[in-house]
C-alpha cells in the first residue's frame, strides 16, 4: 500500500553517475478488468532525465530486459510542470507526479531500479493511466464553484482581507491529482460509481468545499455542501491518520481544512436539528 513514509530521495544520496542506465520495473495492465503483469526496461539516462522522459524512451524502444518485444507503456500527462495532476503515479512506493520526478534523485547509480505503478484507488484505464473521474464527481457533489448568474460585468467582487485571501489561495492550488486519496486509509477503491456517493469523499473534496465556503459569494451554497459533508461518506469518516497532508505536492493544509469543515459540520447539524434547515 502507498504510504507517506515510503522511499523518498534524501540529501545524502550518492552523486548521480553520468551516462548510467536505470531499470524501470513497471506494473502493466492492458485495460479495465485485465490482469496486471510486471515488465522491466533498461533505460539510458541523461542529466535532468525525469520519469516522463524515460517513459518516452520506453515508448520508442518497447523491449523488455529479457529481450521480449512488447507494447509501449501508456501513461497520462498534460502540463509537464506539476500543475495538472494528470501524470500522478506511485514511484518507488510513493505517490507523486512523474513529470517532476528526477531520475538523478531516485536512481543515481548504474543499474538502480525505479518502480512505477498506477494509483491503486482509481480504476486503471491502461498501464499507468487511471480514471480520476471520481474526484471530479466529488467536486460536483460539494458544488465546487461560486454561483454567479450571467456573463455580464458584475463589478468589483466582495472585499476580502489579505490574510483571508492568502488562506484561500493556498487551498486554490489543488490540482485534483489524487495523491491525498491514494495515501488515505479511509478512502477505498470503489469501481462502481453507484458507491461513490456513500464512500468516504476524501480530503481533496473536503478542502475544496472549505475553499468555496470561505468565498463570500461561494458561501451561498454552503448549506448544500454541508449536507453532503455531514451525510454518508462525509467528513466524520476521516480517521485523522494525516497521510493526506504529508503527500500533498501543493502543501495544502488538508488537516486544517478537515478540522475547519468538521467544526462547520457540527454547527450545521445543530442548526438543522433546531431550525430544520
Ligand atoms: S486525515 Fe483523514 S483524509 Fe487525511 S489521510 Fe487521514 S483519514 Fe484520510
Ligand atoms: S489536495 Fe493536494 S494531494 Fe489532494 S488532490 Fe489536491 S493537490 Fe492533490
Ligand atoms: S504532467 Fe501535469 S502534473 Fe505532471
Amino acid at each position: 500500500m502507498t504510504t507517506a513514509t515510503a522511499h523518498q530521495p534524501t540529501s545524502d544520496k550518492p552523486k548521480a553517475v553520468p551516462g548510467r542506465s536505470v531499470i524501470f520495473k513497471i506494473k502493466r495492465c492492458d485495460g479495465p478488468g485485465k490482469p496486471f503483469r510486471w515488465e522491466s526496461f533498461k533505460v539510458p539516462t541523461e542529466p535532468g532525465s525525469n520519469v516522463i522522459s524515460c517513459l518516452k524512451w520506453i515508448a520508442a524502444n518497447p523491449t523488455t530486459t529479457d529481450g521480449k518485444q512488447t507494447t509501449p507503456v501508456v501513461w497520462d500527462s498534460g502540463c509537464l510542470e506539476e500543475v495538472c495532476g494528470a501524470c500522478t503515479m506511485v514511484i518507488n512506493g510513493r505517490v507523486r507526479q512523474s513529470c517532476s520526478c528526477l531520475i538523478d534523485d531516485y536512481a543515481p547509480r548504474e543499474g538502480d531500479t525505479v518502480t512505477l505503478e498506477p494509483m491503486s484507488k482509481f480504476p486503471v484505464i491502461r498501464d499507468l493511466w487511471v480514471d480520476r473521474e471520481r474526484m471530479f464527481n466529488a467536486l460536483e457533489r460539494v458544488k465546487g464553484w461560486v454561483p454567479i448568474d450571467g456573463t455580464y460585468n458584475l463589478g468589483a467582487g466582495p472585499q476580502e482581507s489579505p490574510e483571508h485571501q492568502q488562506m484561500r489561495y493556498a487551498l486554490s492550488e489543488c490540482m485534483t491529482c489524487g495523491c491525498c486519496l491514494e495515501a488515505c486509509p479511509q478512502f477505498l477503491k470503489e469501481e462502481d460509481p453507484k458507491n461513490w456517493d456513500t464512500a468516504f469523499i476524501g480530503a481533496q473534496a473536503i478542502s475544496q468545499a472549505r475553499y468555496f465556503n470561505e468565498h463570500e459569494t461561494g458561501a451561498r451554497l454552503k448549506g448544500d455542501r454541508m449536507d453532503v459533508l455531514t451525510g454518508p461518506g462525509g467528513v466524520s469518516d476521516c480517521g485523522n491518520a494525516q497521510n493526506c497532508v504529508k503527500v500533498c505536492p501543493k502543501h495544502i493544509p488538508l488537516t486544517e481544512s478537515i478540522g475547519a469543515v468538521g467544526r462547520s459540520a457540527t454547527v450545521h447539524a445543530i442548526k438543522k436539528f433546531f431550525l430544520g434547515h
